[in-house]
Parts: structure tokens; sequence; C-alpha cells
């Protein structure tokens, strides 16, 4: 009966991704005789408790687990053959059994489960359901052994936010460099009725002990604080409290301006200062239990203090005042920086700067209520950065920690990167404040420096997409974001592992072959796109994805490479450069200012050098910028076969999804190594000592071919094409492009390059000797979420691959594209790879 059972939902339920890993699969105990508890009781019976909340999920996940049902009291007295979950004080009241748990920080919880008794205490009831989750995701995991232990958070703060816009005119879609879909909150310059949604994102947040969700953008809109608006959001925040989430707001600092009818925004105006205390007043009237606020101010665009020749420090406070009679807190963003009068033909002008520039000289004065929320790098959430020194700087300042789940250089969830390996290098780092260890996470936890409050925030930006992120495998990240904003000491190949049960079941080849893989994928990302520390190469006036070296130089942004024909890196040393380097402390700062003690992979983040230098590796820069391009693309490859060995452990849905986004990468890491390459290759005229770059032997490219309605076009940026050339149609009739094999008979992966723009969705056929091999639309913007692009570009270069094809010398191979609106069926090249090529 049980087995039956188990197939039944295995069959039915509907793996699309939405429960994440709270899936709550049936567990098979085998032959193992094991007393569970029959009964809940949950020591609070208001409906929007979250120790009411605990009591359902307990209930929802025995169902699930174990096929039992559990029932529910609120009164009963504890008995054993229960679970008990509530706060600590609540049980005193109720039992007569002393308490041994250890003293527990706010949100922390005791969790005891021996067979049939399981206890769960909450220092408040966050904490309580928390530990349901927790009891539940042991359960999950088949981990059934007896436990007893107490748990608490490494920081107070632990913190999503969202850049959702009303109206969704945002950059792409309407959440601002979201990847998963149109907001889960609103839709159309509307707050949705049925929030539904947002009740189960609450409570995957829940289950990661995630407790605060700023719910819009941070170049906000001012409308969030106008009656209209404010009743959605007290709606939104209804739904989020049953699972301990609290709400907060970004604020538009110009908005007594804008929507307020006064004529300044200036933060020492008495008005204006009046008029956020009753704004805020009439806020928490709507959601009493607000978080507290998020401010962009004077960066981007953003409005702020400096307009008035205010300090940032002004501003903060006024803000922090509103807040303080309701508790609320302010975090205050420390990403300002002047991203109009920057130049670059100053040597010593850098962004990297600004945040110390900014915020230091208020250190101690910021009120206490406000925390400094600071990107964990100088510049923007990149492959690799180095610690942002202000972590150093402001000891008397409360601080949080901004890291992106949402992968906007990284990826945009078309790529697997998983992320904590790379947010360890930031919180593991070791500052040397006054010459004493100073690791990050204790300046957050507010160890170090003695802070009560401080932590971590995250840019989630998940959408409506099924899978949240758009991608089954990026929802790691969210789970292991949680686990080490609590815990950032946990292990994250454990973790990994934890995630991989939950979500994919406990098959031993899922979770290793999963760990090995994404595990692999920030070195191998960091490979086939910028390495040595020299940022992001992705085109940064347009989408962040693709590749476009060049789009870094001459203008204001301050994400510059340096390169030119012989040499590339920012100099930000302090004898020669933009002196950023002395912004760490003492030791720091002598480490990262020598070439000899920077290491490598910081190099060209701090030092500015030929392209022939040396790295401790004994390699060339140039030669290690085509290797690594070349290492990265394989590893790339690698994932396929690794996934494809998964097949039938997997559920379809999911395995064909992820399946298609691991194609997806593997061709857009090699648009990734061959526009970096020749790039750099055309840059400095040096050849790669393996003759690879330049050199692709087993390739046909398309204007080559014999072309009927179709001809050749320059592709700009040239490095984004091989051969720098392409072909589209002349017209909106089909295009044909012939070309003979003249490669030895035998057995070939046969793939195609191509463009894939938005707004047209063009069909591809391809024939061998005039029979069919395969056919295909242009349809990438509805199926991968990331930005896509109008024009034939980094962004918009993919390709296609049919597996063992068999070829003789001599056959035809024949393309007939069918343009649709703007998308004139574009095409780079044909390949033939070999058994073992990549190419
Ligand atoms: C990046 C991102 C913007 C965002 C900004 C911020 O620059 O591209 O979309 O608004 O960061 O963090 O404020």
């Amino acid at each position: 009966m049980r087995l039956l059972h188990f197939l039944l939902v295995t069959l039915v339920a509907a793996e699309d991704g939405l429960d994440g890993w709270l899936r709550y699969a049936p567990l098979d105990l085998g032959h193992k005789h094991v007393s569970f508890p029959t009964s809940i009781v949950a020591l609070n019976s208001s409906k929007d408790s979250p120790v009411y909340t605990a009591g359902l999920e307990l209930q929802k996940g025995f169902k699930g687990i174990l096929s039992q049902n559990l029932k529910i009291s609120h009164d009963g007295r504890p008995t054993s053959s229960a679970i008990i979950v509530g706060t600590v004080a609540e049980y005193s009241k109720t039992s007569n059994k002393p308490l041994n748990a250890p003293k527990l920080k706010e949100d922390g919880f005791w969790l005891s489960t021996h067979g049939n008794t399981v206890t769960i205490l909450g220092q408040n009831e966050r904490g309580a359901l928390y530990g349901a989750f927790e009891y539940l995701s042991r359960l999950a995991q088949g981990d059934l052994s007896p436990a007893t232990y107490a748990t608490s958070p490494d920081a107070p703060i632990r913190w999503v936010n969202h850049w959702d816009n009303l109206n969704g005119t945002g950059t792409h879609g309407s959440v601002e460099r979201g990847y998963g879909g149109d907001s889960i909150f609103y839709k159309d310059n509307v707050i949705y009725q049925d929030l539904s949604r947002v009740t189960d994102y609450a409570r995957l947040l829940a289950s990661i002990r995630i407790n605060g969700v700023v719910i819009n953008n941070v170049n906000a809109d001012p409308a969030f604080l106008t009656d209209k608006y404010l009743e959605g959001v007290a709606r939104i925040a209804s739904h989020f409290r049953p699972y301990g989430v609290k709400v907060g707001l970004s604020l538009n600092f110009a908005s007594p301006q804008l929507i307020g009818g006064l004529n300044t925004f200036d933060p020492l105006d008495p008005s204006v200062v009046e008029w956020w205390r009753t704004t805020t007043n009439k806020v928490y009237k709507y959601v009493p239990d607000m978080a507290g606020y998020l401010v962009k101010a004077n960066s981007e665009g953003q409005p702020g203090p400096l307009t008035y020749n205010r300090t940032l420090l002004d501003g903060a406070n006024m803000f922090a005042k509103a807040a303080k009679p309701h508790g609320g807190i302010v975090m205050f963003r420390a990403f300002v920086y002047d991203s109009v009068n920057l130049k670059e033909s100053d040597w010593k002008a850098d962004r990297a700067n600004a945040a110390v520039d900014h915020f230091k000289q208020f250190d101690g004065q910021f009120d206490d209520n406000v925390v400094v929320q600071i990107k964990y790098g100088p510049i923007d959430f990149q492959v690799r950065e180095p610690a942002s020194p202000l972590f150093a700087n402001i000891p008397k300042t409360n601080v949080a920690i901004e890291l992106q789940v949402t992968q906007e250089y990284l990826g945009q969830q078309c790529h697997l990167v998983y992320l904590p390996p790379l947010w360890n290098t930031i919180l593991d780092f070791d500052l040397r404040v006054d010459n004493k260890k100073t690791l990050v996470r204790d300046v957050l936890s507010g160890e170090r420096f003695k802070r009560n409050l401080g932590g971590y925030v995250a840019v989630s930006n998940v959408g409506v997409n099924s899978t949240w992120l758009g991608s089954h495998l990026a929802m790691s990240n969210l789970y292991a974001y949680g686990r080490m904003a609590w815990e950032p000491t946990v292990d994250v190949k454990a973790t990994l592992d934890d995630w991989t049960r939950l979500t994919f079941g406990l098959d031993k080849s899922v979770i290793n072959t999963i760990n090995k893989m994404s595990m692999q994928s920030w070195p191998a990302y960091e490979q086939y796109t910028g390495n040595l520390g020299i940022q992001t190469l992705t085109d940064i006036l347009y989408a962040h994805y693709g590749p476009n070296p060049p789009s870094q130089d001459d203008n204001p942004w301050g994400q510059w490479t340096r390169a030119d024909a012989d040499s590339i890196g920012m100099d930000r040393t302090v004898w020669n450069g933009t002196g950023f380097a002395g912004q760490y402390p003492t030791e720091v700062a002598r480490r990262y200012e020598r070439i000899e003690t920077t290491p490598d992979d910081l190099l060209l983040w701090f030092h500015h050098v030929p392209y022939t230098h040396r790295l401790h590796s004994g390699k060339t820069v140039i030669q290690h910028f085509y290797d690594e391009h070349y290492k990265g693309a394989e590893t790339a490859h690698s994932f396929l076969a690794m996934w494809k060995s998964l097949k039938g452990k997997i559920d379809k849905q999911r395995y064909e999804e992820v399946l298609f986004r691991l194609v997806y990468q593997a061709g857009h890491s090699i648009v990734w190594r061959d526009a970096i390459n020749n790039f750099y290759h055309n840059k400095s005229g040096i050849a790669d000592k393996s003759k690879r770059v330049g050199n692709h032997p087993w390739r046909i490219e398309a204007e080559s071919m014999t072309l009927k309605g179709y001809a050749p076009i320059a592709v700009n940026p040239f490095f984004t094409a091989s051969g720098f050339k392409g072909i589209v149609t002349t017209s909106n009739a089909p295009g044909t492009a012939t070309t003979k094999v003249n490669f030895p008979s035998g057995t070939y992966d046969l793939a195609v390059g191509y463009y894939d723009i938005i707004r047209g969705k063009a069909n591809w056929k391809v024939y061998i000797n005039d029979k069919l091999l395969g056919a295909w639309d242009g349809d990438n913007e509805d199926k991968l979420g990331h930005w896509p692009s109008e024009f034939l570009d980094g962004h918009s270069a993919t390709r296609i691959t049919f597996d063992g094809v068999k070829i003789k010398k001599g056959d035809t191979i024949k393309i007939v594209g069918t343009p649709n609106g703007p998308e004139l069926a574009p095409v780079d090249y044909i390949v033939l790879l070999p058994k073992g090529i990549i190419d």
C-alpha cells in the first residue's frame, strides 16, 4: 500500500519547481520500524502567528513525507507521542518539565527529537517556526536520528530585497535585474488581489530563516507611500506575517516633493522632517510591524541630500528619527557614487573609492537604528572583487552586507553559477583592523566591533515563473543564502547537498553530480568570462549579460579595464594609482599595494600591467586569459554529460528544463570564450601559444557558404561573430545557405551558431543532402529570461547542437532560414565536432 501510494505521488506530483525545497516528497522507510509522533501541539491558536503556521506546516510535512494525518491542538497539555511547538515562554507556562535548553538569541530555537517525542521551542514565535522547518528538513532528508540541539542566528538582520516595479517599466520587465518573470506582487500598477504566490514565497523564506523582505525597487516609486498602495502593502504584509517575515519599503528621497506637495526635499527643512514623520506614522498604521526602510540616495540618478548640500548622514538620520518610535530600522545603502562626472582620462579617478570617501567621515554619528548596507565588493556584484573596505572603516556604525542571489552580472540564471563559494571569499576575508583578526562575517554579526544590529541582505528578485528564479538549479543560491545568513561558517558543499536532497530526492548519484557541477560552476564562469579581477566583461551599457569588454571603458560608469594595445588593469595603488588599496587597514593595504603580494585572481583589480606580465603561476596575463577561457568552456560542456547521467533519476519536467539551460550555457560559454579571446588577441596582437584563438578547423563560416536570399553582415561587436561576420536574410522570404562537407566521413556533433533576438521568431531548418536533420525557432526570449537583445551581439549569440550525426565527405549541408519580424534568421557558422572536440 505504501509503495503504491509512493508511486502515485511520484507520478502525479507536478514538479514545476513551485515548492522549491519544500516538496515534502514521500520518504521510503524500507523495512525500518520507526515510531513517529501522532499529534501536534502548537502553543498558539491565533491564526496569523508563526507558531500556528508551524503547526500547519508540520501537518503538511507529515502528510507528504510519511502519509500521516496528524491532528493539531492548541490548548491541550503537552503529551508524549506529540510534536510540541511553541515559544520557550509559552512552554514553561504549560509544562511541568524543567527545560534544559541553553540561552537562545532572538529568533533562535531548540529542537529535541527522539522518536515519537519532539519538542521545538523558539526564543520567539519566529524561532519556533524555524525549528519546525528544521525538523521537517531532517525528516525529508531521511535523517531520523535522535538529536537535541539549540541554534541561534549569527546576525539579527537576514533580509531579501526586491527590485520590483509597480508599473512594469523597469529596465526589462517589472523586476529590475529579475530573470524569473514579472513581479509576484504587482502588475500594471496594481497590487495583486490574489497574493497566494506571496504566501508560497513567505514559506520558502521562513524555512531558510529570512526575517525581512523589502518589496519594492531601490530605484523607488514614491507612490508606495500613498494610501492607494499602502492598503496593498498591508495586504502583502499580512501574507508574510504568519511566516515571521517583516516587510520593508524602499523610499524615494524626493517623495515630499513628488507626492507630498512640498517644494523641497531638503532633509533639514522642518516641513520635510515633519512630512516624513507623519508619513511614517501613516505607514505604520497600515503595517504596525513594518521592518523599516531601505534608501538609495544620490546614486545612479536617484535624489538625495547632496542635492541640497546636506550630507548622507543628515538624510539617514532624518529617516531614522521618523522610524524610531515604531521600532523601524533604516537600511541606508553605501552604493553611492558619481556616474556622471568620472573621467577615465584621470588616472587617479576611481569609483571604487566612493563608499569609503562618502561614509567614513560619519562613523559614530548615525542613529542607532541606521544600518549601512554595503555591497560585497567596492564596485557591483562582480565575479571577483576584493571585500569592500568600508567594512573596515566604520567600526562605530551598524553594517549589513548586500549580496545578489539574482545573477545580474553572473549569467542571469541562464548559466549555472553556485554563488556561496564566491560569497565566502568575502565573508571569510580578514581585514586586519588594528592588526587583529577582523573577518567580514564577524563585522556583520556585530561581534568584532560590538554592535547589536547588522547582518545580511540579498537581492533575490524572484518572479512569477514557477521556478521562482527562472532556473531550478539557481534556487540553491537562495537556499544557501538563508543558511549562510544564519550561520556564515556553514559548509557550502554540505548545504548544497541538503538542498539537493530536498529538491531532487535522496539518490546519491543525483546529490554527488549536482554537487560536482555546482561547485565547479563559479570557477568555470570566471574562467570563460573575466579573469584576474578584471571584473565583468559583460556589456555594461546594455544587458549586463553577454560579452562586450570595450563597454567598460571610455564612459563615466567607472568599471574601467584600461586595456590598450600593451597593458591592462586598474592601478589602484597608493604610490602610483587611485589610492584605493590604501583604504584597507595597513596589513591588507600593504599586500594589495605590491604586485608581488597581490593574489593573481585580483591582479588586474589592483594593478595595471603589460599583457606579457608573468603571474605567480608563471604564465603571462594574456596566455592565462586564453587558457582559462578554453578550460572554463570545457567545464561548462562537461556539465552536460554529468546532467545526462541523471536521466530517469529526476522527474521529466525538471530534467528537461535543466538540460535545456545547460545546453544553452555550453553554447554560450563558447560565445564568451571566443569573444573575449578574439578581443584581447586583436587588441594585444599576441598569439595564443596553443594556436587555438582564431583557429577553428571544424567550423564552416556561414558567410563562406553558397547563399541564396541570405547576405553576409558584419557583426558589431565584431568579436561576437566567428570570423567577425554572420549572414541574414535579404528580405522577408526564406534564405538558404549551402555547403559541401570537406571533412573525413564519420560521426560528428553538428552545431549551428546563430543569433536569437527579441521581437521576432525566425525559424531555421538544417538539412543533410536534403534530408531534414532538425528545425528550431528563435524563441529563446520566451524560454531563457535573460535580458534579451535586439541586435546580433554577445547576448543574442547562441547555438544549437545535434548529437551524433553521420556525415560523409562530400555531403551537402543546407540551412533554410525563415525570417520573422526583425529576426532575419541570422546564422554565424556551422561546426562539425568530432568526438571530444569542443569548439
Ligand atoms: C546595479 C544594477 C541596477 C541597480 C543598482 C543598485 O547598478 O545594474 O539595476 O539599480 O545596481 O544596486 O542600486
